[in-house]
C-alpha cells in the first residue's frame, strides 16, 4: 500500500492509503477521522471540508496522494469553542453540514481580515445547508468573530 507523509491535525503523520481513495476516504476509513462527512461527493456541498495548508478544501475532490507534504486539519482538531456560537445561534438542525461549517468558520475566524473584502455569506458559500436558511450559520460565525475581537481587546 502506498504511503504519504503529511502534517495531520498538528502532528507529523505517515499514512497508508488505497491508491483509488480520495482524501475523504483515507480520513474516514483509513484513519477513523469520521467527523469529515460525505454529502454529494462532487465538490458541491462542503460537508467534507477540511483545511489544507490553511484553506478550506473539499476532501471528496482531493486524491489522497495530493495531500503529501500538506498541513491537513480536520474538524477533530478544531477547538470546541468554534462550535459553541454556532450552536447558540441555531446554525445546526440535522447536523449533516455542521462539521464542514465548523471547519470553514474556524478558517474565517483565523483570517478575520477576509471580512474586509468579502461578506460572511460569500466566505461561507461553499457550505450548503438544507435546514437552517443560513441566517443561523452567518449569525454564529459573526458571534465567533465578535468573541475573538473582544478577547483581543478590539471593539467588535
Ligand atoms: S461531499 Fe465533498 S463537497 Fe459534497
Ligand atoms: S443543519 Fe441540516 S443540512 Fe445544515
Amino acid at each position: 500500500m502506498p504511503q504519504i507523509q503529511l502534517t495531520l491535525n498538528g502532528s507529523p503523520a505517515t499514512v497508508d492509503y488505497e491508491p483509488h481513495h480520495r482524501l475523504l476516504d483515507t480520513l474516514r476509513y483509513g484513519l477513523a477521522l469520521t467527523g469529515t462527512k460525505e454529502g454529494c461527493g462532487e465538490g458541491e456541498c462542503g460537508a467534507c471540508t477540511v483545511l489544507i495548508d490553511g484553506r478550506p478544501a473539499n476532501s471528496c475532490l482531493v486524491p489522497t496522494y495530493q495531500a503529501r507534504g500538506c498541513d491537513v486539519r480536520t474538524v477533530e482538531s478544531i477547538p470546541a469553542e468554534t462550535l459553541r456560537p454556532l450552536l447558540e445561534s441555531g446554525a445546526t438542525q440535522c447536523g449533516a453540514c455542521t462539521p464542514g461549517v465548523v471547519v470553514t468558520s474556524a478558517w474565517v475566524r483565523s483570517n478575520p481580515e477576509l471580512i474586509e473584502t468579502h461578506t460572511l455569506r460569500q466566505l461561507m458559500a461553499g457550505n450548503l445547508c438544507r435546514c437552517t436558511g443560513y441566517d443561523g450559520i452567518i449569525d454564529g460565525v459573526q458571534q465567533g468573530l465578535d468573541m475573538d475581537a473582544e478577547s483581543r481587546g478590539a471593539k467588535p
